[in-house]
């Protein structure tokens, strides 16, 4: 009987899946999945909308299923088997965490045997996959990187950033994966933080226009879009990390050595509303239906514990109506020697979903001792299920558990390719331009190109990328900056690659040491991640210095490429080049650099962080730098960009 029962089941899955009509619900043909409840069943039925299905659905539920429901395993942690007995939720993949064959077609099967066990579930609820795809799907192999979010704040084109929001979300399902930790609205005070390329800059109302179009760009269904009866929205995005992540304090953090992230923010609440909210209030309003809270604290509390900012003003107050995500064992933090104190204060704060992310045995145990105790009402929990099994029925998963596969061909497209090279161009902010030594002919004779950045995906992808912390190397497919080079000029140009800048091996046919026209210099930060990225010295470091220096005996003019995460102190150095060009992260597409460096387009990127002339100066923003003048003033201020024919204002000199 029961075997008969879950075939009729399958039946109806998949003529949903078909698309097929089904005017009298199957569903109601299956009556054994529900114990006592005799009621027809309606959560299965497409038709009904999503909150009856959600109510129809939790009434069924046991105190463990719905602990399930909240529970996020890491996906090297969770044990065969244990999604169906433990009903768990959600699995995700951190930073690096792919499968042993890194290609679309293996996540799409790895994701597809995760859930295969969340169906295997008495209730058969499908469990929502996560990933960090926070510049293109980047754990990936052979995605395509977008630039990270500091240049694509640099190009400030809200069009663009939803195209590349969508562009991310068809990459992800491509991979069997419908939710994406992305975007990071922090508004980001100190540039010292590791996580400054994360964010689209340091001024509230960009951010804001931001983050929300990149929200819009994974959410929103369009025409011609393959989706399930019901299903609302195209794929979950989750603006991160609630609240004011990017407003900590210098050496306010007590995770390992990092200084700013995890820290401490200590602004009244009128700023806080002011400056860090309003990027929040614009998702909500544009359909948000998850949000990650901060590792950070608020006046010395954790943000996993604000039950005013989590509850009164996240949920209540805007309306918020999906689930927040805790971040990355997170919860634990609130009081590290005692973990049932810690998973009570944040689930009462109004934590959803535990991004465990390791021992959920634990976990589950300890939810379970809470509610036993009256620690933590049911009526909590029954909230933190409703929220997801809402974004679930949203996404039509209970329909087609699993994504088409037709969007595998959407993987390193040319549509994807053409708008990541795009946002390189429009990101390109021009510093300083001496000599009009921008833009340069095709034509031009010698060129040198000097410094590993020229000729390293890692290092022009930097963090997130195939790991947590980035990859230097060239294991993805994509154009260097110097390929590019080669790529633009014309045949006649000799262009030359050096790491460490040594030409001396070049020699005309008199054997004398040749001089270019024109050499680049291609200056990279290490890739970095969260507070590991943490620095309190921004400065070039010695060896680019001497790249620099080096660069200059053989050759005219020198260009210099700026590679990072955020501005550096180059104060000292900018008079070493004619010209400066931050290029920030720009990702796989590297081709779109030399084409603003040869006038194919033109300069368009303004900084959206105040550039600092010192490291003492730090940090130094839109917000604290109003009536600073002269050498107190940043080097360049938010919004600065030359364009071609323009030169640097006298900035030395700032007596
Ligand atoms: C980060 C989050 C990320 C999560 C999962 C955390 O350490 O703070 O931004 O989404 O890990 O990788
Ligand atoms: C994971 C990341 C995560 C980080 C948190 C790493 O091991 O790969 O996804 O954000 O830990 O510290």
């Amino acid at each position: 009987m029961r075997k008969l029962f879950s075939f009729l089941f399958l039946v109806s899955l998949i003529l949903s899946a078909c698309g097929a009509s089904t005017s009298t619900p199957v569903a109601e043909e299956i009556t054994p999945v529900a114990t006592e409840d005799t009621s027809p069943i309606l959560y299965t039925d497409s038709s009904q909308p999503i909150e009856v299905r959600v109510e129809d659905l939790l009434k069924r539920m046991t105190l463990e299923e719905k602990i399930g429901q909240m529970t996020q395993v890491e996906k090297g942690s969770i044990q065969p088997g244990d999604i169906t007995t433990y009903a768990i939720g959600s699995i995700l993949s951190g930073g690096g965490g792919s499968p042993a064959k890194n290609t679309p077609q293996e996540w799409y099967t790895m994701v597809e045997g995760y859930q295969e066990e969340a169906l295997a579930t008495r209730l058969g609820i499908p469990l929502i996959y996560g990933v960090d795809a926070v510049h293109g799907h980047g754990n990936m192999q052979n995605a395509t990187i977008f630039p990270h979010n500091i240049a694509l704040g640099a190009t400030n084109n809200p069009e663009l950033v939803k195209a590349i929001g969508r562009a991310t979300a068809e990459e992800i399902l491509a991979s069997g994966i419908p939710w994406n930790f992305a975007p990071v609205i922090a508004v980001v005070q100190d540039v010292r933080w590791g996580r400054t390329y994360e964010g689209f800059g340091e001024e509230t109302a960009l951010v804001t226009s931001l983050g929300t179009a990149y929200l819009e760009g994974m959410q929103t269904i369009q025409d011609g879009d393959v989706t399930s009866p019901g299903q609302t929205i195209f794929t979950l995005a989750t603006p991160k990390h609630f609240l004011g992540d990017g407003a900590t304090l210098w050496d306010s953090s007590n995770t390992e050595d990092y200084k700013l992230d995890q820290g401490n923010m200590q602004v009244p609440e009128e700023a806080l509303r002011e400056l860090y909210l309003p990027p929040y209030e614009s998702a909500v309003d544009a359909g948000a239906l998850n949000i990650m809270a901060s590792f950070s604290s608020w006046k010395g509390t954790k943000m996993h514990a604000q039950e005013y900012l989590l509850t009164d003003v996240l949920k209540n107050e805007l309306g918020f109506n999906g689930f927040i995500v805790s971040d990355w064992q997170a919860m634990d933090q609130i009081y590290p020697d005692d973990y049932y104190a810690s998973i009570v204060t944040s689930v009462n704060a109004g934590v959803d979903m535990n991004m465990v992310p390791y021992d959920y045995v634990t976990f589950i145990e300890t939810m379970k001792t809470a509610v036993d105790n009256g620690d933590i009402p049911e009526e909590r929990i029954d909230d933190a299920v409703r929220r997801i099994l809402r974004v679930k029925f949203s996404l039509g998963l209970f329909e087609r558990p699993m994504p088409d596969v037709s969007l595998q061909k959407t993987v390193r497209s040319q549509e994807h390719l053409d708008l990541a090279r795009q946002a390189v161009r429009e990101s390109l902010v021009l510093l300083k331009n001496e000599n009009d030594a921008l833009p340069l002919s095709k034509e031009t004779p010698v060129i040198f190109v000097a410094g590993q950045g020229a000729n390293d995906l890692g290092l022009q992808s930097g963090g997130w990328t195939l790991e947590w912390q980035g990859k230097v190397g060239n294991q993805n497919e994509g154009t260097t900056i110097l390929s590019g080079i080669r790529a633009a000029v014309s045949e006649t140009s000799r262009v030359e690659f050096n790491s460490d800048g040594d030409f001396t091996e070049f020699t005309d046919e008199a054997g004398i040491p040749l001089i270019a026209d024109v050499t680049f210099v291609v200056l990279a930060e290490k890739p970095y991640a969260e507070g590991v990225g943490d620095a309190a010295n921004i400065s070039l470091s010695n060896s680019e210095v001497k790249l620099l220096n080096d660069a200059r005996q053989q050759s005219k003019t020198v260009v210099v490429i700026l590679l990072s995460g955020r501005p550096r102190v180059i104060t000292d150095e900018l008079p070493l080049a004619e010209a400066w060009v931050a290029a920030w992260l720009p990702g796989t597409e590297g081709n779109g650099v030399a084409d603003v460096l040869f006038g194919n387009y033109p300069f368009t990127g303004k900084t959206s962080y105040s550039w600092p002339r010192t490291n003492e100066q730090l940090p130094i923003n839109i917000n604290n730098a109003k009536d600073k003048t002269g050498c107190d003033a940043p080097l360049f201020p938010f919004g600065y960009g030359l364009e071609y024919g323009e030169s640097m204002p006298d900035i030395l000199e700032c007596k």
